[in-house]
């Protein structure tokens, strides 16, 4: 089989198809919402608007966007489309970054995900057949059981590892033989260290594809774990309030950023601070509507994720760059915007420095002070830590224009990822 014969219907869309087909889907979403979404009703109608005003998808942006804060307010059903018995299952954000908020499917809702990531995961590289370990973790977070499913609808056959218990989660890939890992881009270090503790080299063992996500990583870490494993490392993309998982994927053949599903997704990038829409390449907020979802509708909904939106290559559908952060995830140093993945790119390009670190955050009379940990590598000197301090604290300044203090610590002394990895302490 050819690797254009396996592309699903969707796939095989033309640029005309797809276009026909999101305007068609996206008005249907549109009244579904306004008919059975109080909240859409009052939203629309107060900015005057109504579901078939809405002729092509270049009138989107009339309609009005809808918030994080908008599902906090209407938890935990408020924003459901359909009775609670067609609910089939609820996710929960992990809530990290304030109160919860609730998410449902419906059984063809469910049906798509799985669709999706086996979508996703036919992309990454892994086919009918191969092994799938699932370390994303099972429960109210949607990486596990969102994981599970597709993977499942591939046709492969599945580990279901969860997260944590870490000598286990290796002791899985050792006699099992998984050829596809599914896990955050942060515990896949964990295992790595892991698997060398035990005396594995991870180049060794079976995995041949690593699905990673859930969390921002930078190109400067996909070469590291591809390097250290053996494996290609590809990017996957989803949120909960969308649908989880597999709302966008990297193609293993090209590696160039992840594709969006475009055929249940629509995708516009707008200003974070103004909200006004930017054209394609630009670089802003990611905003998604829901084209196929029926228990959860979504119009306009503002992720906080910062990326830009590029031409389709492997795939019809257009490209997301990686994500450079989260609005959120902004420091701001004595004026200086930056985010983790920059530290990242930077500690990952200097010799005896662990991929392991954490941010910082004190003030010191009125200034912010950053402070970057970072871990030795297992076997690096005084000598060349004291160097590897210089350099960090250099190109940090270089790279991004902020001066920061640099503290290398010895290896295995800052906290392991189990799944999500928090890199900022703000202390302040
Ligand atoms: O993290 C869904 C997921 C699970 C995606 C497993 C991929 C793999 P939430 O917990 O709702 O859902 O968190 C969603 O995580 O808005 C991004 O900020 C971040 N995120 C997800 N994937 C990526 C990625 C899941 N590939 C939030 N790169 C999103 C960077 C990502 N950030």
């Amino acid at each position: 089989m050819t690797a254009a014969a396996a592309l699903d219907a969707g796939e095989r869309l033309t640029r005309d198809g797809l276009a026909a087909l999101q305007q068609e889907r996206l008005r249907a979403t549109l009244r579904h919402a306004y008919d059975n979404v109080a909240f859409y009703r009052r939203a629309f109608d107060e900015a005057g608007v109504r579901p078939e005003d809405c002729r092509t998808p270049a009138d989107l942006p009339r309609f009005p966007f809808t918030t994080k804060a908008d599902l906090r307010a209407h938890y935990p059903y408020g924003m459901f489309a359909v009775p609670r018995e067609r609910i089939r299952r609820l996710h929960a954000s992990s809530g990290t970054t304030g109160e919860p908020t609730v998410v449902g499917y419906t059984e063809r809702d469910l049906d798509t995900w799985a669709d999706l990531v086996a979508r996703s995961l036919r992309a990454a590289g892994a086919r009918p057949g191969d092994t799938v370990h699932v370390a994303y973790g099972y429960g109210l977070f949607t990486g596990g059981l969102g994981a599970h499913y597709g993977a499942e609808r591939l046709g492969c056959t599945v580990i279901p590892a969860s997260g944590g218990m870490t000598s286990r989660q290796v002791r899985l890939i050792r006699d099992l033989r998984p050829d596809v890992i599914m896990v955050t881009p942060s515990y896949m270090l964990t295992l790595l260290d892991e698997l060398e503790r035990q005396g594995v080299d991870p180049r060794t063992t079976s995995l041949r594809v690593g699905v990673f996500g859930a969390e921002p990583w930078t190109a400067e870490m996909r070469r590291e774990i591809e390097e250290r494993c053996g494996l290609d490392a590809v990017d996957i993309y989803g949120l909960s309030e969308v649908m989880g998982p597999g709302v966008a994927q990297e193609c293993v053949e090209t590696k160039d950023g992840p594709h969006l599903w475009e055929d249940h997704f629509y995708p516009e990038i707008v200003d974070p601070v103004t909200g006004e829409p930017l054209p394609d390449g630009e670089p802003g907020e990611l905003v998604l509507t829901s084209l196929t979802k029926e228990a959860m509708p979504v119009v306009r909904y503002r992720t906080r994720d910062l990326t830009r939106l590029l031409p389709g290559t492997a795939r019809v559908f257009r490209r997301m760059e990686r994500i450079t952060g989260r609005s959120d995830d902004l420091i701001i140093v004595r004026g200086v915007n930056l985010f983790p993945g920059q530290i990242e790119a930077v500690l990952l390009r200097v010799p005896g420095v662990a991929p392991h670190f954490q941010l910082r955050l004190t003030r010191e009379g009125r200034m912010d002070r950053l402070t970057v940990r970072a871990e030795a590598r297992p076997g690096a000197t005084p000598e060349q830590r004291a160097a590897a301090a210089e350099t960090i604290v250099r190109r940090v300044k270089d790279d991004v224009g902020v001066s920061v203090a640099v503290e290398i610590v010895p290896p295995e002394t800052l906290e392991r990822s189990v799944g999500k990895i928090r890199r900022l302490v703000d202390e302040r």
